[in-house]
């Protein structure tokens, strides 16, 4: 089968590739390092001919409010249109649990671009994950003022890119669901403790300060803003076992 992964070269683009690779299958790793690029069209038209699943696990390069949110919309703008014109049969995005009920500007331009994958008539699937393992840090540098970062006692279920792939990779392979599949790490801790237990297994000296007034990217949370409600299907690694693994790694 052949399959676009858009986004092919990010933390979770390559692990899809090559796990799709090995099944034997003909991949594309586009991205504008590549020459695809679906903000200006740049080699959409050729990577897309013949292609029967498009995977869209791009990022926006600024997290900034108005930037993101003109990314996803611009590149879903240009992809899904070449999609159609190409008889792709299975759109797969990568997306976020929560964001239609957590507010942040990350989390709306997220909302947007599912909303244009929904109306676009091309079968899909979207995959909502929670945070990433590899985003802790992200987090914490953007809770952080000096040495101090405050985070709210919410809870948080964090999974590693390692389980995510897997996931994205066989939901390409299936049947389009026309609808949403949730999954998670197999842990759930209150937010604040897991990025303690992160700096300090990194040995990074800030400390992280309990604060129920703590914002999440400049959005109000509560106990449950960032965690499935419903069913989700489980990650396999822990925080210890990817810890591990990326100090291995490493
Ligand atoms: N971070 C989280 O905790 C989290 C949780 C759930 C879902 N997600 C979602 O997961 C997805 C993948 O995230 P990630 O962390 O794997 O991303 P990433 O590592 O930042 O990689 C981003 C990818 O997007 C590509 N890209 C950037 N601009 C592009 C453009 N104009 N056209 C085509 N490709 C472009 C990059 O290509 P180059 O290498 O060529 O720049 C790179 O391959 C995102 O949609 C994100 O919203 C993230």
């Amino acid at each position: 089968m052949k399959i676009v992964v858009i986004g092919g070269t990010g933390l979770i683009g390559s692990k899809t590739v090559a796990i799709l690779r090995q099944g034997g299958h003909e991949v594309i790793a586009a991205s504008p390092q590549s020459g695809v690029n679906t903000i200006t069209g740049e080699g959409l038209k050729g990577a897309l001919a013949g292609a029967q699943v498009v995977i869209d696990l791009a990022n926006s390069p600024s997290f900034e409010d108005k930037a993101v949110l003109e990314f996803f919309e611009t590149s879903e703008r240009s992809l899904l249109p070449a999609e159609a014109s190409a008889g792709v049969g299975h759109h797969v995005a990568l997306s976020i649990v929560a964001i239609d009920r957590t507010d942040n500007g990350y989390f709306r331009a997220k909302v947007a671009q599912e909303k244009l994958i929904v109306a676009s008539g091309i079968p899909y699937t979207i995959v909502r994950a929670t945070q990433f393992l590899e985003f802790l840090r992200g987090i914490a540098d953007s809770s952080a003022v000096g040495n101090i970062v405050r985070l709210p006692p919410i809870l948080f279920q964090p999974i590693a890119a390692d389980d995510v792939a897997p996931i994205v990779a066989e939901t390409a392979l299936a049947v389009p669901r026309n609808g949403i599949i949730e999954i998670a790490g197999p842990e759930r801790a209150p937010f604040n403790e897991i990025i303690a237990r992160y700096l300090k297994a990194v040995g990074d000296p800030r400390q992280v300060v309990r604060d129920p007034e703590a914002r999440y990217w400049g959005g109000r949370v509560e106990e449950r803003s960032l965690v499935p409600l419903g069913e989700a299907r489980l990650g396999r690694i822990g925080f210890d076992e990817w810890l591990r693994r990326s100090q291995a790694a490493a």
